[in-house]
């Protein structure tokens, strides 16, 4: 493999979505391949203590890179860390063929994004949520589309329980305003994070943001905000594994990357209500709630229709590799 398509790789690889945009990853060109190393100096050790997230992060990255290679024909081999510090070594060969499902998800790795805005009320068809049950295949891990109100209705109240927990910790608060990008000119600066406009809100001065973050916005004005959206949801997707591991927090990534892929291909939306997937105690009442026995849900995902929202930022090429 040669500078240029490692480099393409790389751009394509960092396309993919992170928690807060921390984009907590670093390619290495070896000879044969590719290696992700997480970078843990982006780590959220407060919303994200286990770096579950940061793997699931990692593992869409991972996806889009072997989306990428497969249509520039590299067959890619992935070789899955087994412990929870390891990097995931891609070795790629030119095969010159080409995946044809890989092929169907390339167009959408650029358009593709997280949209944090009200849906509109209308309802997703039978044969696109057979489209996203079925555009992934990986060992342990699976997704339920709790579709229409009358079926996602019954995890609202774990919902607010965990961004309750969330929004009364001000260790939680204080780690999210500073992945706060309160302006253009902020956002294009780190080229990371949380920037403002990609949630639907004004650029502001950051004192001001802060102030706004830690003093008016609350658990109760979050929790209403939540409800006003999910009256406008089309549906909720809930990813879960059955062994809480690094290969399977990157497997859960993977799934979720082709899910947010394929759905961009169908003009339809996603974004993220993850609290009770982070927050340990309601995760386990989200497991039981949906009868999924000793299983781990880990993301939760709402779906539906909206016209796009900017575009987050992406840190360079030449600033996520290592040499
Ligand atoms: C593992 C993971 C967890 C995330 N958690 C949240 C979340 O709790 N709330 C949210 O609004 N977005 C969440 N996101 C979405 C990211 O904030 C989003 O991907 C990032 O800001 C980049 O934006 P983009 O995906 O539109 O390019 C999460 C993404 C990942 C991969």
């Amino acid at each position: 493999m040669d500078t240029n398509d490692f480099n393409y790789l790389v751009e394509c690889a960092t396309k993919a979505p992170s928690g807060h945009n921390t984009q907590a990853w670093k390619f290495e060109k070896i000879q044969d391949g590719i290696i992700i190393h997480p970078d843990f100096t982006r780590a959220l050790p407060i919303v994200d203590s286990d770096n579950h997230a940061l793997y699931i992060s990692l593992g869409c990255a991972l996806e889009n890179l072997v989306i990428a290679a497969s249509k520039i024909g590299y067959k890619s081999i992935v070789d899955y860390p087994n412990n929870p510090n390891s990097s995931i070594t891609i070795k790629l060969h030119l095969s010159g063929e080409i995946n044809p499902s890989d092929e169907e998800l390339f167009d959408f790795i650029k358009s593709r994004q997280v949209n944090r805005s009200k849906y509109t009320d209308k309802m997703v068809n039978n044969t696109e949520l057979e489209r996203l049950r079925n555009c992934f295949n990986y060992d342990g891990i699976s997704l339920v589309l709790l579709n229409g109100k009358e079926n996602f209705e019954k995890v609202i109240p774990l919902i607010i329980e965990a961004n309750n927990m969330q929004f009364q910790n001000k260790q939680f608060v204080s780690e999210l305003t500073d992945w706060f990008r309160y302006s253009k000119a902020e956002a294009e600066k780190t080229k990371d994070g949380l920037w403002t406009a990609t949630m639907g809100l004004p650029s502001m001065w950051r004192f001001i943001g802060n102030f706004v973050m830690k003093n008016i916005v609350s658990a109760k004005s979050e929790a209403k905000r939540i409800n006003e959206i999910l009256q406008h949801t089309a549906g909720i997707a809930i990813f879960f594994s059955e062994k809480n591991d690094v290969t399977s927090w990157i497997n859960v990534g993977r799934a979720f990357q082709r899910f947010g892929l394929t759905a961009t291909k169908l003009s339809l939306c996603h974004a993220h209500l993850n609290m009770p997937c982070e927050e340990i105690s309601v995760r386990q009442k989200l497991a039981n709630l949906l009868e999924l026995g000793d299983k781990h849900p880990l993301l939760l995902i709402r779906y539906g229709y909206a016209e796009k929202m900017p575009y987050s930022f992406r840190r360079n090429v030449e600033d996520v590799t290592v040499n």
